[in-house]
């Protein structure tokens, strides 16, 4: 796993517009044109309860965007639409969301995948910033979220669809799909009880909601709620009898954080004996992953 590279740099005064520029009083400094702002290079990947390692995420766990493409049968997007792309990873669906021929905005706290991001499709704007502190100028016809907004802690989802909502246009969009209730819960519940038996504390660093839950958040930052529906999407994890292990690895850094990382290998070992019975079978593994996925529209 790579090291959070850069510290994170605040940039309140800037505000991104639809075509990914960044203007502020002073603040944009984009020279190359390339729709990114020197000063919102940063991002603190750690701070975020997760290392991000843009390889190893487009390398072995390809599914989360793969499984995403789904989502967009439900965004529609549009010739000429400007759409924000909230927590894009290394881009993929930002670049098949612009293949409708919209004009998209991706945006994502994580300095290292958003280099990744901008390596692999230079044709669209990257912008450094954080969901929780949108710095985004008004009127995108909608905002698309895939498999980020559970990174974020409850107490600040608020804010979040604050500033989505303030970023729509009127009847702009809010797609969105994230862990909902119970996913992976036998993950969890595994890590809990090994973690346990090993005298650490144990929490999860996600935020799964149930509709209920969401569907309120999103009406009291003034949403109307169109669709939304929580089902299991059970998952095959590539990489055979490390595909477990590897997906621990990946998004487990807040489940292990007080681990010393020579006991991990050990706690990863524990944890595969205790689900193996339930989810590996034909030499795969299968995470027990539970999606909810919403349409909201700023009246
Ligand atoms: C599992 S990846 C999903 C990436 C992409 N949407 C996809 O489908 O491949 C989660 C992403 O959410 C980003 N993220 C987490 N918290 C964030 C925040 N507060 N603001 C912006 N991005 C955030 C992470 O940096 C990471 O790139």
């Amino acid at each position: 796993m790579t090291d959070p590279e850069r510290p994170e740099t605040g940039h309140d005064d800037a505000e991104i517009a639809g075509n990914g520029r960044i203007s502020a009083d002073g603040g944009n400094d984009d020279e190359a044109g390339d729709g990114w702002d020197s000063e919102t290079r940063g991002g603190s990947d750690a701070e975020a309860g997760n290392v991000w390692d843009a390889d190893e995420y487009d390398g072995d766990h390809s599914f989360v965007y793969e499984y995403g493409a789904d989502l967009l049968g439900l965004l529609e997007p549009a010739p000429e639409e400007r759409i924000l792309d909230l927590g894009c990873g290394t881009g993929h669906l930002t670049a098949q969301v612009a293949e409708s021929g919209a004009h998209v905005v991706g945006v994502d706290r994580s300095a290292s995948m958003l280099e990744t991001a901008s390596g692999s499709h230079p044709e669209h704007p990257f912008v450094v910033a954080d969901a929780r502190a949108l710095p985004l100028a008004s009127g995108f016809d909608a905002a698309f979220s895939n498999a980020a907004l559970h990174w974020i802690d409850a107490t600040d989802q608020d804010a979040v669809l604050a500033g989505v909502h303030d970023s729509l246009a009127p009847e702009g969009r809010f797609v969105g799909e994230l862990g909902g209730l119970g996913n992976v819960g036998a993950i969890v519940d595994a890590v809990g009880a090994e973690l346990g038996r090993r005298g650490y504390e144990t929490g999860t660093p996600w935020y799964f909601p149930s509709i209920g839950e969401y569907a309120t958040r999103l009406e009291r930052a003034g949403f109307e709620v169109r669709h939304a529906r929580l089902f299991d999407r059970p998952t095959p994890l590539e990489d055979g009898e490390d595909g477990l292990r590897n997906w621990l690895e990946m998004f487990g850094d807040g489940l292990f954080a007080a681990v010393p990382a020579d006991e991990r290998e050990g706690v990863y070992r524990a944890v595969e004996d205790r689900l193996r019975p339930t989810l590996y079978g034909d030499a795969r593994w299968i995470a027990d992953y539970r999606r909810l996925r919403f349409l909201a529209v700023r009246p």
